[in-house]
């Protein structure tokens, strides 16, 4: 037996027990006589003792151990003299009997510590230490969970896990494809997914019901830190089933996850049309963790010679509680923020409420008292808070404010990462327009159905259509999206149509689900979630990165295996693709 304990099992109820613990070297104290070693593994870390007057030879090894060696030791547990009572073996230490070096280690490239002094580049590339370190490994810990109670949950509700294919065509979610050229079929090539989509319908059409898989989808798009190149879904799909018993179903996923992995009882779980969202925050994902809802101030700023709000489409904006004692240089700080390309406001209009009430605002020559009170009404703003106001066309400037007002929340402190805030979001349109194309996309994918009572619209004004598809939003970032199906045959020709595919187009593309269609497809409907972005936001961290084992970086470069790479002319050659 290479163990009889892990580094994280024994306490002082073992105390006199012979064992033995195997692990890596943490760190080795020399104090003279003594040597102390801390061995660790996943489950903790105990520290062993070697004194030098009991036995000369195994000190004098002890010694000669580096950092990250494996060893396996056996000895006695003995109570501790200086007691660590932070961590659970921390009362009681190993009296050495015996050693055995298992395997010695070069000198790692950083410290494997909660605090490293390893840089992102470096740890990346030595990514399998890297996941030594406990930080690191607690997250994909808490990965597994969130995987398990997943499985357990959808179990529970007679959901069946179904492998789908992975080299498969091209799944329509809109991004770029990851394609595999096919040796045996010169010139052809798959596609891998960009999520099980098709599948999954067929899957219902196959009469499974209720599926669930959780799934690698694969999508080359321009990476950011909510979004790898392959990602991890939990893909669901139901049949007979309503948008409102889809809402119902995953609103206790969400719940089951916050309780068995947070222990956070969700008591709210609020419902926004999308129209709402983009009025009242600017985004299709409110971070709703704090108020300052967007005010649209067109009707009381227009007409005064401000040449800015009268040009302007929209004038709107947020009120930030307290902030009224901003210095100036805060106030240059937010309108730098603003001004940033990524942002792209051209300026920052902005009123303090002073403490007898009256309003100082930037804009004071246009604007008298009484102008001044009728924006504080509005905002319903009181002494000590600031307004912020920008303007001009009113999608910019919507998702302008937006930006200003996630600024301003974490500013405030209103967004801290153990504060969770779902919602739904509903009802988005059907089809979003493409200025450079000069035609509609689906806003979700092509199979959504559009609402029943919007259906007469599509022939007039597509672009009003709303669509029976929703997203799981919690804290600002979009969880989960998914949608009531089109299960009808004529119904889908017509959404192809409006997408501009040509009857050919649309046969050779989705001619197998259309066929499908055609033998008794049952209603049906369904959502993924994005797994890794659920559990980062679970573990509280900034990026996905940081959940999944071996990342990719922002140039989609694996850097430890030092992927991709070239492949050589013989292999090009087999796949039937021309030597460069
Ligand atoms: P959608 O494209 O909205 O829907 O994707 C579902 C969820 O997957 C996550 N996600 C990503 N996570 C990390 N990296 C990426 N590159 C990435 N892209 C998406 C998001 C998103 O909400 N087939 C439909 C679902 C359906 O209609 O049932 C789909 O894939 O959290």
């Amino acid at each position: 037996m290479l163990r009889t304990h892990t580094c994280g099992a024994l306490n002082i109820s073992d105390l006199g027990k012979e064992v033995i613990i195997s692990g890596w070297v943490q760190k080795s104290r020399d104090l003279g006589g003594m040597t102390f070693i801390d061995v660790r593994d996943r489950y903790g870390i105990t520290q062993i003792v070697f004194n030098m007057e009991e036995n000369d030879t195994l000190c004098k090894l002890a010694r000669t151990l580096g950092r990250e060696y494996v060893v396996q030791v056996a000895g006695t547990v003995i109570e501790r003299s200086s007691k660590n009572l932070k961590i659970p073996t921390g009362e009681i230490e190993i009296k050495v009997s015996a050693i055995e070096v298992l395997n010695e280690s070069k000198v790692p490239p950083f410290m494997i510590e909660d605090e490293t002094d390893g840089g992102e580049e470096l740890r990346a590339k030595y990514r399998y230490l890297d996941l030594r370190r406990n930080v690191v490994r607690k997250n994909l810990e808490l990965r597994h969970r969130m995987a398990q109670e997943t499985r357990k949950y959808m179990d529970s509700l007679n959901f069946i896990e179904v492998e789908t294919p992975v080299l498969i065509k091209s799944t329509p979610e809109g991004a770029r494809d990851f394609v595999v050229p096919s040796r045996m079929n010169n010139g052809e090539f798959y596609a891998l997914p960009q999520s099980p989509q098709t599948f999954k319908q067929l899957l219902m059409v196959s009469g499974f019901d209720r599926y669930f898989q959780i799934v690698k989808c694969f999508r080359d798009e321009d990476l950011r830190a909510d979004r790898q190149p392959e990602f991890t879904q939990i893909d669901c799909e139901m049949a007979f089933v309503t948008q409102e018993d889809i809402l119902n179903t995953f609103e206790g996923l969400a719940k089951h996850l916050f309780k068995a992995v947070k222990g956070i009882d969700i008591h709210e779980f609020p419902r926004m049309t999308y129209a709402d969202a983009m009025r009242l925050y600017g985004s299709d994902k409110p971070d709703i963790r704090f108020d300052m809802k967007f005010v649209e101030l067109n009707d009381v700023v227009k007409g005064k010679d401000f040449k800015v709000f009268d040009d302007a489409e929209l004038v709107v904006g947020v009120c930030a509680k307290g902030c009224a004692e901003y210095t100036r240089k805060q106030l240059d700080e937010l309108i730098d923020f603003v001004k940033r390309p990524q942002i792209g406001a051209t300026g920052l209009v902005y009123a303090r409420v002073q403490a007898d009430g009256t309003l100082k605002s930037s804009v004071d020559k246009f604007y008298d008292e009484a102008a001044l009170n009728l924006w504080k009404e509005k905002f319903a703003a009181e002494p000590g808070d600031l307004i912020l106001i920008l303007a001009g066309k009113a999608d910019k400037t919507r998702k302008a404010l937006s930006e200003l007002r996630l600024e301003m929340g974490s500013r405030l402190g209103l967004r801290a990462k153990n504060v969770f805030a779902p919602l739904w979001v509903l009802d988005f349109p059907l089809l979003e327009w493409d200025e450079e194309n000069n035609r509609y996309h689906a806003m979700h994918h092509p199979f959504t159905s559009p609402k029943p009572e919007d259906i007469s619209m599509l022939k007039t004004n597509a672009g009003d259509v709303r669509a029976n598809a929703y997203d799981m939003v919690i804290n600002g970032t979009e969880i989960g999206g998914g949608s009531i199906r089109i299960f009808n045959k004529e119904l889908q020709s017509t959404m192809f149509d409006l997408l501009g595919f040509s009857k050919e187009e649309a046969q050779k593309q989705f001619g197998f689900l259309m066929d499908a269609f055609e033998f008794g497809a049952p209603p049906h409907g369904g959502i993924a979630f994005g797994f890794d972005r659920w559990c980062s936001l679970f573990a509280e961290l900034d990026s996905i990165r940081d959940v999944i084992a071996f990342p990719k970086n922002n140039s989609g470069r694996d850097v430890m295996i030092d992927s991709p790479s070239t492949i050589s002319n013989e292999q090009l050659k087999e796949l039937g693709i021309k030597t460069l």
